[in-house]
C-alpha cells in the first residue's frame, strides 16, 4: 500500500519532532530547536520516502535519512536568512533575527553536523548515499554563492537563472528522491529518471517559490512578501520584466532601483503585472512540470506506484506558502 504526502509528512512529523539535540548550552540548542518546532511542509524527506516506497516497503534507513535531509535543509534556510537579511519564516521570526547572526550560523552548523550523524544510522552500504549527499550540498553553496553575485549584477539570463536556481533549490529535492531509492535497491536507470524528475519538479517549485515572493498572501507565505525585490534578487519575474519593459517602463524600474524599499517593492509589483509575469510563470511551470513527469513516466516500476509523487509535483507548483 502507497502513501500519500500528508500521510508521509504526518509520519516523518511524529518521528522527527524530538529533540535532537543536548540540553546545553541552552544559549546554542534552544534557537536551533525554535526553528524545527516551526515544521515547514517536510517536502524533502517525504521525496526520500517516497523514492524508497516507489521500489518497495519503507526501511528503517529511510526514515534516518529523512532526518538528516531535513536537518541539512534547515541548515540552509538558517544561513539562507542570514544571507537575504529575511526577518520571518514559517510566520515566524528568523533565528538571527531572534538570537544574532552568530547564534544562528552556529545553530546552522550543528544541524548540519547533526545531520551526518543520521547519516551513520543508516545500516546499508551508504558510500553512494555520501558521495551523492556531498555532492549535493556543495551544489547548494554554489548555488546560494552564485545567487548573492546575482544581486550585484544588472542583468542576468534566463538560463544563468535556471542554472542558480538548479543549484540552490532542484539537487537537493531531486537527490532525496535518488537516495531514497538508492536504499530502495533501484537500478541505475530508474535513479537517474528520479533525479531527473526532481531536477525538473526543482525549478517549478523555485519558479513558485519566487512567484510567491512578490505575490503571496502574507498570511499563508509566512516569509516576507517583496523580500526579493528589496534584496535585487534576479528571478524570473524581474528577469521577464526587464525583457518585455517598453523604455519608459525601464527608466521607470532605474528609479524604483534608488527607492525606498516600500515604495520600490510597490513600482515593481505594478511592472511585474504590466509586464505578464502571471502568464510568464505558468508558463515556465508548465514547461517543467510536463518534461518533469515525463521522467516519471520512464521509470520502470507499475504506474500505480508514482500515483504520490504525481501528487506532490501537483502540490508544489500550486502552493500558496
Ligand atoms: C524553502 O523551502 C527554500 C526554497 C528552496 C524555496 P521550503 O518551501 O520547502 O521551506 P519549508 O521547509 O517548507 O519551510
Ligand atoms: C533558497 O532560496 C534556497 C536555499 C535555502 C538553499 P530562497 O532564498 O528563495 O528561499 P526562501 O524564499 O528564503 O525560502
Ligand atoms: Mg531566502
Ligand atoms: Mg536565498
Ligand atoms: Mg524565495
Amino acid at each position: 500500500m502507497m502513501h500519500s504526502f500528508e500521510q508521509l509528512s504526518a509520519e516523518f512529523a511524529t518521528r522527527f519532532d524530538i529533540s535532537h539535540f543536548p540540553s546545553s548550552p541552552e544559549s546554542l540548542y534552544a534557537p536551533a530547536d525554535y526553528f524545527l518546532r516551526l515544521g515547514g511542509k517536510r517536502v524533502r524527506p517525504v521525496m526520500c520516502l517516497m523514492g524508497n516506497e516507489l521500489f518497495g516497503e519503507i526501511e528503517d534507513d529511510a526514515w534516518h535519512l529523512a532526518a538528516a535531509i531535513e536537518l541539512f535543509h534547515n541548515f540552509t534556510l538558517i544561513h539562507d536568512d542570514i544571507m537575504d537579511k529575511a526577518p520571518l519564516r514559517r510566520g515566524k521570526p528568523t533565528v538571527h533575527e531572534k538570537y544574532g547572526a552568530s547564534t544562528a550560523l552556529l545553530a546552522g552548523d550543528v544541524m548540519l553536523v547533526t545531520a551526518y550523524d543520521y547519516i551513520n544510522r543508516v545500516k546499508a552500504d551508504t558510500r553512494a548515499i555520501f558521495q551523492l549527499f556531498n555532492a549535493t550540498a556543495r551544489a547548494v553553496c554554489e548555488g546560494q554563492q552564485t545567487d548573492m553575485d546575482f544581486e550585484s549584477r544588472e542583468r542576468v539570463g534566463l538560463d544563468e537563472y535556471l542554472r542558480m536556481i538548479e543549484w540552490k533549490t532542484s539537487v537537493l529535492l531531486a537527490a532525496s528522491l535518488q537516495m531514497g531509492s538508492i536504499l530502495g535497491g533501484a537500478g541505475l536507470g530508474n535513479q537517474g529518471h528520479l533525479y531527473e524528475f526532481g531536477k525538473l519538479l526543482g525549478l517549478a517549485f523555485q519558479i513558485q517559490d519566487d512567484y510567491l515572493d512578490a505575490f503571496g498572501d502574507p498570511a499563508k507565505f509566512g516569509k516576507q512578501v517583496g523580500g526579493d525585490i528589496v534584496a535585487g534578487k534576479k528571478t524570473f519575474l524581474l528577469i521577464r520584466t526587464l525583457e518585455q519593459a517598453s523604455a519608459a517602463q525601464h527608466k521607470e524600474i532605474r528609479e524604483l532601483q534608488r527607492a525606498e524599499p516600500v515604495a520600490r517593492v510597490e513600482g515593481m509589483l505594478r511592472l511585474f503585472k504590466a509586464c505578464g509575469v502571471d502568464a510568464w510563470a505558468r508558463e515556465l511551470k508548465d514547461k517543467y512540470m510536463e518534461a518533469a513527469l515525463r521522467h516519471l513516466e520512464d521509470i520502470a516500476v507499475l504506474s500505480r506506484r508514482k500515483e504520490p509523487l504525481q501528487q506532490l509535483a501537483g502540490f508544489l507548483v500550486q502552493r500558496e506558502y
